[in-house]
């Protein structure tokens, strides 16, 4: 059955903001209603049934507006599928899994969301922003480190799971409950 999807991201360079698009665009082939945007953007998530949401990461931190976004609609997001992921390891340590930031972890654990998915960034002198952020695009952190095809995959996974899933099971008994005839 056909659900309505939001992929909401956080972005300063644009890199996350392309694994949105991509995420968006797997999750649509497998014949779901999506819109991918940024999450300053988003006033509310009433209309989804499930909700992606990313962000880059600077200095072990999320964006703030994507943190933000997480406060915000904590309460309507855990009645919700909610998937997260975050984007930032570059050049040699572009495999490596970062750690969910506390408040982040704190903010999933309310919402019911499972562990953030490291996904590897890029940082490319074309594309850098700002003085810090070119010279280390000069070093060896320089490039796009984006694995499309795990990308791709891990997006693959989460339109099944919206796919197969019930509603009933994930939304607050209460709420279900409003939905019956
Ligand atoms: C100043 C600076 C700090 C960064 N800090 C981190 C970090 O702590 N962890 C990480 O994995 N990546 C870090 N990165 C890499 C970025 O997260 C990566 O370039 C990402 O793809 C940028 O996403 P965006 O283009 O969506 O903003 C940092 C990059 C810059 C320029």
């Amino acid at each position: 059955m056909s659900r309505k999807v939001l992929v909401a991201y956080a972005s300063k360079m644009g890199a996350t903001a392309e694994i949105a698009e991509g995420i968006g665009g797997e999750i649509r082939q497998h014949g779901h209603v999506v819109e991918v945007c940024e999450v300053k953007q988003v006033r509310s998530v009433d209309e989804y049934d499930a909700v992606v949401v990313g962000s880059a990461i600077y200095a072990g931190r999320w964006r703030s507006e994507a943190v933000r976004f997480l406060s915000k609609h904590a309460d309507a997001l855990h009645d919700r599928q909610v998937w997260l992921f975050h984007s930032g390891p570059v050049g040699p340590h572009a495999d490596q899994p970062q750690a969910m930031p506390r408040k982040v972890r704190q903010l999933a654990d309310r919402i019911g969301a499972g562990p953030a998915t490291t996904f590897a960034g890029r940082l490319d002198p074309e594309t850098a922003k700002g003085f810090l952020a070119r010279r280390m695009a000069a070093t060896e952190l320089g490039g796009d480190s984006r694995d499309w095809d795990r990308i791709g995959a891990w997006a693959q996974d989460v339109a099944a799971a919206i796919t197969s899933a019930d509603v009933s099971t994930w939304r607050r008994p209460e709420q279900a409950q409003e939905r019956l005839p």
